[in-house]
């Protein structure tokens, strides 16, 4: 099929050189020339592991196009995807002006019967709008259906996430709209579920809020088991293994950051808001998410009441592993609490540091993990990457000044790094240095 995806940030990118790989002819558009540029010249905007290689097959094999021209993509296509950005405001209103401004620009393209397919995470009702807009800026009046079909990928694991959905969810007024757009994914191997435009739209919003509200939930546990000196890690593991439960999304630490939770719940919350349903589980899901840096640099104020001078070494910036996006990433409101308290910060992070520079201009990057602890007073960990867990904490401990580790993401085992001779605290983790003797 001729497919165009409007919009090359994360989603549009990974979903049109998907789309390229099962054998469709894809244009991918954007209306930022360097990107495009760079693109054409294989260079990605984003890390994410499997992408460039999958980018630069499908584009040699000239599958997958990127372009600015949006005309051309209209008309060659029979289906047109949006997957523009949707930010949100303080007020959790979802700011729709890219996918109005796309809306028109494929009216105002139009050369025929079009199937347009929102991507982007949009509140419900952005399916009527969209169709609205289409509808008054199509001079030629030509027939057109607009479908929602919500992405679920995370970053890190983006490829495959494209490639093994849990499901593909269609959101169409016309069954038949539907089975065109089924044809597409027809090749994966994933339920699918065809509903209504705006049941569609709400999963997407559900399911993001309901994850963010299993992570605020393990951590409001983690704070209850801080204070009889029970383990979260324990508790997660226990009540995880409820198949009704599961595992997935109990990790408690220092809470969801990223481009999506955050904005998605107050999204949702100001949606329901809007419609006169006060949705406080919600609010609560932020609320608690909001204290948890907090609740982590006062276990740091507590074991140095003096901070000015003292040297952090910051493992992990990106807001997640496997990633190099910085967008609501905790390790800034962790260093920039402690820069105010006048503590120098040695930061490294496998793959984010030239994002994190724009957003984290005063701190020392440094080479590797070791490099970052050489002297310091205390070891943050604040994004789990794998390669944190398998670093040598015995030579890591002989170069710092004070063998202390402050565990973001409850990674480590409290009592082996106590036995290596290190204070260690973590959040609601048993025999952490700050925890009461009990519940041994
Ligand atoms: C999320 C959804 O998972 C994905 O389906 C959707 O399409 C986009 O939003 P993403 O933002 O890439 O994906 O990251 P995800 O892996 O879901 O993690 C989000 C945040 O939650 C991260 O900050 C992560 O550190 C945090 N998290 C995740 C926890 O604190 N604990 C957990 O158990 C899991």
């Amino acid at each position: 099929m001729n497919i165009c995806v409007i919009g090359t940030g994360y989603v549009g990118l990974v979903t049109g050189t998907v789309f390229a790989e099962l054998g469709n002819e894809v244009v991918c558009v954007d209306n930022v020339a360097e990107k495009i540029e760079n693109l054409n010249r294989r260079k990605l905007p984003i890390y994410e592991p499997g992408l460039q290689e999958l980018v630069e097959r499908n584009h040699n094999e000239g599958r997958l196009k990127f372009s600015t021209d949006a005309k051309s993509a209209v008309e060659f296509s029979e289906i047109i995807f949006i997957c523009v950005g949707t930010p949100s405001s303080d007020s959790g209103e979802t700011d729709l002006s890219a996918v109005e401004a796309v809306a028109k620009l494929i009216a105002k393209h139009m050369n025929g019967y079009k199937i347009v397919v929102n991507k982007s995470t949009v509140p419900v009702g952005t399916g009527d709008l969209v169709r609205n807009i289409i509808n008054k800026h199509c001079v030629d009046g030509h027939k057109f259906d607009v479908v929602s079909n919500p992405e679920f990928l995370r970053e890190g694991q983006a490829v495959n996430d494209a490639l093994n959905p849990d499901r593909i969810i269609i959101g169409a007024s016309e069954k038949q709209v539907a089975y065109r757009l089924l044809e597409l994914y027809s090749s994966l191997q994933a339920p699918m579920i065809i509903t209504d435009v705006y049941s569609a739209e709400i999963i997407k919003y559900a399911s993001n809020s309901f994850l963010a509200m299993k992570i605020s939930f393990i951590n409001a546990v983690a704070d209850l088991c801080e204070m009889v000196g029970a383990d979260v890690e324990d508790v997660a593991n226990g009540v995880g293994r409820d198949p009704r439960i599961g595992v997935d999304f109990l990790n408690s630490g220092l809470g969801f950051g990223g481009s999506c939770f955050p904005k998605d719940v107050k999204s949702l919350l100001h949606t329901s808001g809007k419609l006169g349903y006060d949705f406080n589980l919600l609010k609560n899901v932020l609320e608690i998410n909001e204290g948890r840096v907090d609740r982590f640099t006062s276990l740091i104020r507590r074991r140095f009441p003096d901070m000015k001078g003292k040297t952090f070494a910051v493992l992990g910036l990106a807001f997640k592993p496997n990633t190099d996006d910085m967008r609501d990433a905790k390790s800034v409101e962790v260093i920039n609490d402690l820069l105010k308290g006048g503590a120098v910060i040695r930061a490294f992070d496998p793959v984010a540091m030239p994002a994190a520079q724009k957003v984290l201009p005063s701190i020392t990057y440094c080479q590797t993990a070791y490099e970052a602890c050489n002297g310091a007073d205390a070891l943050l960990l604040i994004t789990e990457w794998r390669e944190f867990k398998l670093l040598n904490l015995e030579k890591i401990k002989q170069t710092m000044k004070n063998p202390v580790i402050f565990d973001g993401r409850n990674m480590y085992n409290p009592e082996r790094k106590k036995r290596l001779g290190f204070e260690y605290f973590g959040l609601g983790r048993k025999f952490s240095n700050h925890m009461p003797e009990k519940g041994k």
